[in-house]
């Protein structure tokens, strides 16, 4: 009982001490999720094109905001309950980098 404890423990800080940003796991949710509205190539499907180019008039913390909040009244979803908020500036730099092919 007291090993399953210490386990328990030993990987409770395990779980903080690591890294929240996955480079992989949050560009892969970005084609797939966001791409299935803007497109697998975020070249716009029922929301806009959000290639760099189209985006510039964002700067990191406004698209940061869009992101976590969404736009009211329109299908973009927010994604805070998703997202924390590194995980958005990460997906903002991203997009305005426009790693994408
Ligand atoms: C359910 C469909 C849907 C999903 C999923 C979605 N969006 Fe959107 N998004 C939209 C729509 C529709 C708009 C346009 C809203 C409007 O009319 O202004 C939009 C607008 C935007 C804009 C503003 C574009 C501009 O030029 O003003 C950004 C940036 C954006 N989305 C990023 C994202 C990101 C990043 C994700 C993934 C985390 C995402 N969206 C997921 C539907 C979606």
């Amino acid at each position: 009982m007291r090993n399953l404890l210490a386990l328990l423990l030993l990987a409770g800080t395990a779980a903080a001490g690591e890294p929240t940003l996955d480079p992989v796991k949050l560009e892969r949710f970005v084609l797939q999720d966001c791409g299935s509205c803007h497109g697998l190539t975020l070249k716009g499907g029922l929301g806009p094109d959000i290639r760099p180019e189209t985006i510039e008039h964002y700067d990191a913390e406004g698209l940061k905001t869009v992101i976590l909040d969404g736009i009211p009244d329109t299908a973009m979803p927010p994604w805070r309950p998703l997202l924390t908020e590194d995980e958005a500036t990460w997906i903002a730099d991203y997009l305005l980098k426009g790693k994408t092919p």
